[in-house]
């Protein structure tokens, strides 16, 4: 009798165009919190709180903490065997895309290169007043400043109530309405445009599959649902993965 893991390994052929979504989860057993639940809370602040162009206006040093806390957490982080098993996925299947949610640059780190960081990324800041964009791995004062016109920077990463970075979303819809297989992993689904990606994919007759620790609001409506670590499912869906390829 094939398991659900068994009958997505053999949905999984080269020829198919393969589009994953990451959340929160993949980075769980790297250490990095998740957002909702026990871990979504720092200090008193619920994090989601805190991801707010409201909250950076009024109390622009409270999130500056907050995310050089985050960076700072993060920079001792490793990739762990989920985004190992991707950059693997990737390897093996040529027509591939990643969209993650995440802004830990995870899988980056860990070697996967056909990606989209849709919520952008913990290692980039932008003024808030000129054009100014840069790479910033360093450690950042509290209040870091532009250097080319002094105004405050900020993160740059994706806040509720803003647009996604341009372009990011017509790249989605139009990969993931071509794709065969949608693998969705470590995302409570609770947080839109990313959680009716899913959608798209059944619309366009895809094979929907689900791989998070437990059920969220899509579970039901995916055609498979796995549920349990990433870091043990995915190693375990990607090794031997070439033998049944070829
Ligand atoms: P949205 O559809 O995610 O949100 C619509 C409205 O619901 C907003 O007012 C938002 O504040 C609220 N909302 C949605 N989910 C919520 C939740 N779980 N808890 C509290 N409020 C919630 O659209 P948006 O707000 O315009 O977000 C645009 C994009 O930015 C989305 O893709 C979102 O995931 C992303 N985002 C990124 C971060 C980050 O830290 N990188 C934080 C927030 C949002
Ligand atoms: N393996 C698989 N799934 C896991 C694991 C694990 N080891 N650990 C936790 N999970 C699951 C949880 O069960 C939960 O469903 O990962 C999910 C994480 O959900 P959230 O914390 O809500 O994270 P995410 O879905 O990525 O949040 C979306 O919201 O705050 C914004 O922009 C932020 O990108 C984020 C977006």
């Amino acid at each position: 009798m094939f398991g659900e893991l068994e009958m997505v390994k053999a949905l999984l052929d080269e020829r198919k165009r393969v589009v994953v979504l990451t959340g929160a989860g993949v980075s769980a057993e790297s250490g990095v919190p998740t957002f909702r639940g026990q871990d979504g809370l720092w200090k008193s602040f619920h994090t989601q709180d805190l991801a707010r162009p409201d909250a950076f206006e009024s109390r622009p040093e409270l999130v500056w903490e907050f995310y050089n806390w985050r960076r700072q957490l993060v920079a001792e982080c490793e990739p762990n065997p989920a985004h190992h098993a991707l950059v693997e996925l990737e390897r093996q299947i040529p027509n591939f895309l990643l969209i993650t949610q995440n802004v830990d640059g995870l899988h980056a780190k860990a070697g996967s290169k056909k990606l989209m960081e849709m919520h952008g990324s913990l290692w980039q800041v932008r003024c808030t007043k000129c054009t100014h964009a840069r790479e910033a791995r360093e450690p950042l004062p509290d209040m870091p400043e532009c250097p080319v016109c002094g105004h405050l920077l900020r993160p740059g990463v994706v806040w509720f109530g803003e647009p996604l970075v341009a372009g990011v979303l017509k790249v989605a819809i139009d990969q993931i309405g071509r794709s065969d297989v949608f693998i969705s992993i470590g995302t409570s689904n609770q947080v839109q445009p990313a959680a009716s990606f899913y959608q798209l994919a059944k619309d366009h007759g895809a094979v929907t599959v689900e791989i998070n620790l437990e059920p969220t609001p899509n579970t039901g409506l995916m055609d498979f649902a796995v549920h349990g670590k990433a870091g043990e499912i995915l190693p375990e869906l990607t090794t031997g993965l070439r033998e049944s390829l070829s």
